[in-house]
């Protein structure tokens, strides 16, 4: 363990912070607290120094090809490979209700595109048995789309980058010349999020397919867990959350690959469009928000 080699993307806060601090509880000798924003970053490294944990950091927008570029050149020119991936930095947009052309061009850069970057700089360099986890969520499950032809182009057994890219690109558009049909989707709110990790979903069983060595690329919806994104309601700490992370990271069979997982750590079936409980329902994010405001 104390030479293993771990990254995990928008670690200053929320699930990613607490997926920092297991890791290096449990041993990670290499823990990289990545942050966009340098003091953001620090400041969550002096509390994990505080605990007695010595994490790592680098500065990471993972949004800006040149820092995950430089990111990629320091891994390459201090460690010989990297163990773990997690994939976790994300946003939401604020008004989770509206979907504004400029805000979905946002979400889909900081949660699709940019895993596109990190495999281009950041896939050469893990090791043989190294584990990709990227963070999704149940907004990303098959179900919260109702168009037959996206849903049957992404859940085919020969998926390619194409196909993927053009169902990003038909949401966009769609948002673009105000032509979004409500009854291609399960639910309006959070819909760009939504359209982002049903796209990280694929994409996760796409790189799976295509990763040459015997590395694992699972997906993992964490929880609702009670962070910024949702405004601090939910369900779960963010300690809580990163069980299932850091289990698929650490403790579970090699051989698993290519899997949508939930956070009590149960394999679920992305592409199953009968599995209508997978997909997420606003109302209940719309409850909790309430009920805060009341106490
Ligand atoms: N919370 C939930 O209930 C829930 C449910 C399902 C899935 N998720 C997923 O869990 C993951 C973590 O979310 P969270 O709830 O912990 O949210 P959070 O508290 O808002 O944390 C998000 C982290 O991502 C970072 N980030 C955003 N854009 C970035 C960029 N361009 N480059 C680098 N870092 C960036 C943020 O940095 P700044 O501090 O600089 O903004 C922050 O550190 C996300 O993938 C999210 O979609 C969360």
């Amino acid at each position: 363990m104390a030479d293993k080699v771990a990254v995990v993307t928008g670690s200053n806060k929320g699930i990613g912070f607490g997926i920092v601090r297991a890791l290096c509880k449990r041993g990670i000798g290499n823990v990289y607290l990545t942050a966009r924003n340098v003091q953001r970053g620090k400041e969550a490294i002096a509390i994990l120094s505080k605990e007695g944990y010595k994490p790592l950091f680098y500065q990471l927008d993972v949004t800006d090809e040149q820092s995950v570029k430089s990111f990629a050149e320091h891994l390459k020119q201090n460690h010989a490979g990297l163990d773990i991936l997690i994939n976790n930095a994300a946003i939401a947009t604020a008004n989770f209700t509206e979907t504004t052309y400029e805000d979905s061009v946002q979400v889909l850069n900081a949660n699709y595109y940019s895993i596109l970057t990190i495999q281009k700089y950041i896939f050469p360099l893990l090791k043989n048995n190294a584990r990709v986890v990227n963070i999704s969520s149940n907004c990303g499950h098959i179900t919260n789309l109702k168009n037959t032809y996206w849903i049957n182009r992404l859940t085919k057994d020969d998926i390619n980058q194409e196909d993927i890219d053009a169902f990003v690109v038909w949401f966009l558009n769609s948002v673009k010349d105000g032509t979004l049909k409500e009854e291609d989707f399960q639910e309006m709110p959070l819909l760009a999020y939504r359209i982002s990790k049903i796209a990280v979903c694929a994409l996760t069983r796409l790189q799976q397919k295509e990763v040459e060595r015997d590395i694992s690329v699972n997906s993992l919806h964490p929880g609702f867990v009670k962070t910024d994104m949702v405004k601090t309601v939910g369900d779960l700490t963010i300690d809580e959350a990163s069980d299932a992370p850091v289990y698929l990271a650490l403790d579970i069979d090699q051989s698993v690959k290519g899997k949508y997982f939930w956070f009590d750590k149960t394999e679920k079936d992305w592409a199953d469009t009968n599995a209508q409980n997978l997909y997420c329902p606003y109302a209940l994010l719309e409850r909790y928000l309430e009920e805060s405001k009341e106490n």
